[in-house]
């Protein structure tokens, strides 16, 4: 399985670096490898509560200011990880997770487009918790997600995004998506504008 078990490592800071590039094995310096490793592999229906405990961390630490507070206050991981399980018992997505020493920090879900078009999909769900940003994972999630689904059959992605998510908008630039619609959305009873990024290519983007 292509996407199954690598490992990402952060950047470390020069003294860890040093040693950790001459291959040392003194504890401490492995304690920083494991802390910032993490592997990526398929998620099933037994991960929902971890993936719903992801979740509603990730929204909480993003969506301040562009979401409802008291939609964010109110998110319940009992009631996402009912979600999650059914999510996950669906063959339509495939969702991939990362997992870190202290358990699964990120996740990426993608399947047939909401919208129609043939061959496209689209990308449902990708977070990384601020902890195990800035380390390739979303990078990672992201194209190997989008490589499972070009082998399904898809020629093209889409991925909406809030449009005031600016920093999640940067991240889908400076991959190479290309900014090709917007919509409005409903969250917490707020309408909410979002635009669509897409890779026309998908198969050369992912190198399949
Ligand atoms: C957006 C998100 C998935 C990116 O994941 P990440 O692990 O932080 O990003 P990565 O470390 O994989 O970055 C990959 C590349 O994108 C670049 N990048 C990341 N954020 C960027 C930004 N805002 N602008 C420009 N480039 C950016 C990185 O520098 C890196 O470049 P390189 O590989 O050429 O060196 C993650 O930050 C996240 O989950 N954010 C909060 C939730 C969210 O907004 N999700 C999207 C909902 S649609």
């Amino acid at each position: 399985m292509p996407f199954v078990s690598f490992v990402v490592k952060k950047s470390l800071p020069d003294r860890h670096g040093a040693a950790l590039d001459a291959g040392l094995g003194r504890s401490d310096v492995n304690g920083v490898r494991h802390q910032l490793a993490y592997a990526i592999s398929p998620a099933g229906p037994g991960d929902a509560g971890d993936l719903a405990r992801v979740h509603v961390q990730a929204w909480r630490e993003t969506y301040p200011g562009l979401l409802p507070k008291a939609y964010l206050d109110g998110l319940s991981i009992p009631r996402h990880a009912r979600l999650w399980r059914r999510r996950l018992m669906s063959t339509h997505e495939v969702t991939l997770a990362a997992e870190g020493v202290d358990g699964l920090v990120g996740y990426c879900s993608g399947g047939e487009s909401r919208v129609p078009g043939e061959g496209l999909a689209e990308i449902t769900t990708l977070y990384v918790l601020r902890e195990a940003q800035d380390a390739g994972l979303g990078r990672r999630l992201l194209t190997d997600t989008a490589r499972v689904l070009a082998a399904r059959g898809a020629v093209s992605l889409i991925i909406w995004v809030l449009r005031d998510n600016t920093p999640a908008r940067g991240f889908y630039e400076h991959l190479g998506g290309k900014l090709d619609a917007a919509r409005v959305e409903t969250v917490g009873g707020r309408i909410i504008p979002s635009v669509g990024y897409r890779w026309e290519r998908l198969g050369g983007w992912v190198g399949t």
